[in-house]
């Protein structure tokens, strides 16, 4: 029966990844480590009990030797971090903080309390990463695999791309246990609104301009957040140690596309449902108007990776992963999600991610 500790689950995939646990495997013991920073909140665990929840942060060292010992932890699921690319543009420090000394801190606490101190029995720390530290394709480069040199753009994607180099090097010299994964964008449940996904769902809900980057043509490859928690299930049941895997969703879409199903998806639903014209006043829905007269093309993010693939080869021959959701369906019952969770969402937006949505767009309206 292992006992997981899982680092930044109060974030958008580290609390669906409690849920899917708890679901699934309703013995393990869970303590979760979380500083709560803006993008983490204790809502997004609402409804499960059975874990263990520490506010403090990864690069405190003692807290972590002291919990992985007092809690006999075996497995790590690290998911903190600072994970927003237009924050990162405008304030790297935090990245180079969290992302990289704080998954070297954790490195050391595992290496401590499992290696140094401890009998060396089997343990795992597991990395969670992203598909943005091998760079930007061009249109007809074949997918990123995980041979694929790395080649990050954006303060963020460099942050993580040095921590996955830093898992890797202590289980080179040292030995510990690791398995990482590099995965696409995810969407789903509880992802905070300032993503892609969310924010325009809730723009066209409130009538506020829906603002493109670019001309709208950077291509990303979409995967709903249960995907990618069985992936990361798969890879701790059957992963080889030292190894990485890709995960992807089998979605590549231009986020042109993306923007036009979600302004449908608003505009169906609706249709269907006479009660969101009165909750959503301010939507153009509510007057029987198209959500795509929201959208705005505006200052391209400096820096915008322009295309993100995925091969994941290796994790569907070598583990069995297949993602279960097109992304027409993971899409729907996500856009559901955000329709029944509106109090969820309000009070994410309180005054400093207005501070911080005024600060970024505004700067974009000034290039435009
Ligand atoms: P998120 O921003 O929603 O959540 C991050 C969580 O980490 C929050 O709960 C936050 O409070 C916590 N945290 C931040 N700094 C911390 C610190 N110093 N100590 C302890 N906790 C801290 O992010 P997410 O979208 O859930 O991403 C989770 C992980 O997955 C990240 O490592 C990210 O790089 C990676 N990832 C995300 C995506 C995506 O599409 N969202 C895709 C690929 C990889
Ligand atoms: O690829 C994995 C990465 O996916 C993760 O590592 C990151 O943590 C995660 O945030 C995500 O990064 P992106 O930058 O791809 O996601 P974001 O939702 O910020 O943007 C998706 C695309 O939409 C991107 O091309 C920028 C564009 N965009 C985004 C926002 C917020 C807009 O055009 N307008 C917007 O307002």
């Amino acid at each position: 029966m292992p006992n997981l500790l899982i680092t930044g689950g109060a974030g958008f995939i580290g609390a669906n990844f409690v849920r899917y646990w708890n679901e699934k495997y309703p013995n393990d013991s869970l303590v979760i480590l979380d500083a709560l920073t803006y993008s983490g909140n204790m809502a997004n665990l609402s409804g499960l009990t059975d874990f263990s929840f520490f506010r403090g942060d990864i690069r405190d060292t003692s807290l972590v030797e002291r919990l992985l010992h007092d809690h006999e932890v075996d497995t790590i699921v690290h998911f903190a971090a600072e994970s927003h690319v237009d924050r990162s543009i405008n304030g790297p420090d935090a990245f180079i903080e969290t992302n990289l000394s704080g998954t070297h801190s954790l490195l050391k606490a595992a290496k401590s309390v499992w290696l140094d101190k401890g009998s060396g029995k089997p343990h795992r720390f597991h990395h969670i990463s992203t598909d943005e530290v091998y760079g930007s394709l061009g249109p007809n480069d074949p997918p990123f695999s995980e041979t694929t040199a790395y080649a990050p753009n954006s303060p963020y994607s460099a942050s993580k791309a040095g921590s996955d180099h830093i898992v890797r090097a202590y289980h080179h010299t040292f030995g510990l246990q690791t398995t990482t994964t590099n995965c696409s964008n995810n969407y789903g449940p509880y992802q905070f609104p300032e993503k892609l996904i969310p924010l325009f769902i809730i723009n066209c809900l409130t009538g506020k301009d829906l603002p493109i980057y670019g001309d709208g043509m950077n291509v990303r490859d979409w995967l709903h957040v249960e995907d990618h928690c069985r992936g990361i299930d798969l890879v701790l049941e059957k992963g080889r140690i030292g190894e990485t895997y890709n995960v992807g969703g089998g979605a590549e879409l231009p986020n042109v596309a993306v923007i036009d199903a979600i302004c449908a998806g608003v505009d169906a639903a609706f249709e269907h449902d006479s009660q969101l014209g009165r909750r959503f006043p301010d939507a153009p829905a509510a007057r029987g108007k198209k959500s795509e007269f929201l959208k705005t093309h505006i200052a391209d993010r400096l820096g915008h990776d322009r295309r993100y693939a995925i091969d994941e080869r290796k994790i569907r021959e070598e583990l069995g992963y297949e993602p279960v959701r097109t992304f027409e369906q993971g899409f729907q019952e996500t856009l559901g999600w955000y329709l029944a969770n509106e109090d969820w969402w309000r009070a994410t937006m309180d005054g400093s991610y207005l501070k911080w949505m005024a600060s970024n767009y505004s700067e974009r309206a000034r290039r435009t």
